[in-house]
């Protein structure tokens, strides 16, 4: 069986310490296309992503999330979800912003690790300081930021995570 996934999937993890080089503007289209192409409920796509790359830009999200590693990645993505745009189930009305961004994000961390970029979710911000320097519209709210660029550290320790028997039940 061709593990390609798995060893993707193994390659992605939380980078916390960047190059101060810049990423290369195709790979950034690259990763992007790859987030397009992700599903959404209903293929509502109610997402919104910003590029951060300009000093002002860089500096205004280096604010919502004060970290001094966070401070040297060469560009950041503003992942966002549009609630006015999403599917709300109708029997709950269960808004499903939050998956599809949050399913888009990892297409972000899995095609980035492709090209041999570092990222880190990050969702441990100031939401609000991200609204108002941002001026994001009432209906997006920002839902994670990834920090990409070159990976300026070893490679990562084998991953620490609940075994199959723990996560799965067979029934
Ligand atoms: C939804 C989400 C939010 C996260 N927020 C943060 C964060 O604010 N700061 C941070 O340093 N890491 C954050 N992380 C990274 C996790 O700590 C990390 O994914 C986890 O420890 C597993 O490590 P790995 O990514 O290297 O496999 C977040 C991860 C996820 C999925």
């Amino acid at each position: 069986m061709n593990k390609f996934f798995a060893t993707l999937a193994q390659e992605r993890h939380s980078v916390r310490a960047y190059k101060p080089i810049p990423v290369e503007d195709e790979k950034m289209t690259y990763i992007m296309e790859c987030v397009r192409l992700s599903p959404s409920a209903v293929n509502r796509q109610p997402w919104k992503f910003y590029l951060l790359s300009s000093p002002q830009a860089r500096t205004g999200i280096q604010r919502c999330y004060d970290r001094p590693w966070f401070q040297q990645a060469p560009v950041y993505v503003l992942c966002c979800a549009d609630h006015e745009a999403s599917w709300h189930r109708p029997c709950d009305g269960k808004d499903h912003a939050d998956i599809d961004v949050a399913i888009a994000t990892e297409h972000l961390c899995l095609a980035a690790a492709e090209c041999g970029l570092g990222t880190c979710w990050v969702c441990n911000f100031d939401a609000a300081l991200c609204r108002e320097l941002f001026r994001l519209p009432a209906s997006l709210e920002p839902v994670a930021i990834v920090p990409v660029g070159y990976p300026a550290e070893e490679t990562p320790k084998p991953r620490q995570r609940k075994t199959l028997d723990e996560i799965m039940e067979r029934l």
